[in-house]
């Protein structure tokens, strides 16, 4: 009978002084490291890198501690800059290198505009890494647009980021990448919020609803003489350069200009202004916060 009861009992106090042992161990070998992995699609173009610095010099500047990382996801855009001698990770490598750097802790922040595809595989990739379980904690910031505060912000943003030379009566007209995503209904979410503060400002997308084709109805609607033409992507790439403002007879600009609207193109990528990059870096925070 007593050695009934004192076998389990031993067997209870070695298990319970190993495991203080073991974690003890780890406690003092494993130090908290927290990394940032700004995501982008990437783009070749040296315009683009404005939008870059300028995020990682916002990211630096609200978290000063924190190692800041960079990974692309386009293979093309990756192996067109290898060419050119720059070298930048997918998000599948620079994750893999963090870990083997000791990392415990890091927030993957995407440069993206909307919940759509490309978020959602970069989701993928951030889970495989948290299901092998050698990070710590492994979170994702949310894009641009994901909550109704998100939407609020980008609406101040928009208003306060339109050039000052425009004029009462003059139309803005956003471009955004747009999606088969069921996302895509963000742009006109956010189209019907900021007409509520500015009725002129129009929100069309290169590969979703609303279209060029809905945008130029409307525009004639109200007699509209004059558009701006801006983009509602963080880089002013290859979609502004050219399906924006190109002299394609496919351009938003040269589909405009034929129906008598004057065109005014801004070249500069949501992630040059301050105003949004303010709400992506604070996805970040929300995501530090966690830790
Ligand atoms: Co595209």
């Amino acid at each position: 009978m007593k050695t009934k009861i004192l076998i389990p009992m031993a067997i209870l106090i070695l298990l319970v002084f190993s495991s203080s042992a073991f974690a003890s161990h780890h406690k003092g070998e494993i130090s908290k490291k927290e990394g940032i992995l700004l995501v982008a699609f990437g783009s070749s173009e040296a315009s683009a890198r404005v939008s870059f610095e300028n995020i990682e010099r916002k990211t630096r500047q609200a978290c000063p501690e924190t190692p800041i990382f960079w990974a692309y996801t386009s293979r093309i855009i990756r192996e067109k800059l290898a060419k050119q001698g720059l070298m930048i990770d997918s998000p599948e490598i620079a994750l893999a290198k963090m870990m083997d750097q000791g990392f415990t802790h890091v927030v993957v922040q995407s440069l993206h505009t909307i919940l759509g595809t490309m978020h959602h595989d970069l989701a993928q990739t951030v889970a495989a890494f948290n299901s092998m379980g050698r990070f710590e904690k492994i979170l994702m910031g949310n894009p641009l647009l994901a909550s109704q505060k998100d939407m609020e912000q980008t609406v101040d943003a928009i208003l306060s980021t339109i050039p000052k030379e425009r004029k009462k009566g003059e139309a803005v007209v956003l471009m955004g990448h747009g999606t088969h995503h069921s996302a895509n209904a963000f742009y006109s979410a956010l189209m019907f919020q900021v007409q509520l503060k500015d009725p002129n400002v129009f929100v069309g997308t290169v590969e979703g609803y609303p279209e060029i084709k809905d945008i130029k109805f409307w525009l004639g609607e109200k007699k509209i003489k004059t558009a701006w033409l801006i983009p509602f992507m963080s880089v002013a790439g290859d979609h502004a350069k050219n399906d924006m403002a190109g002299d394609e007879d496919d351009s938003w600009q040269s589909i405009l200009t034929k129906v008598g609207i004057q065109c005014k193109p801004v070249l500069k990528g949501t992630a040059e202004f301050d105003a949004f990059v303010d709400i992506w870096v604070d996805h970040i925070k929300i995501s530090l916060k966690h830790f």
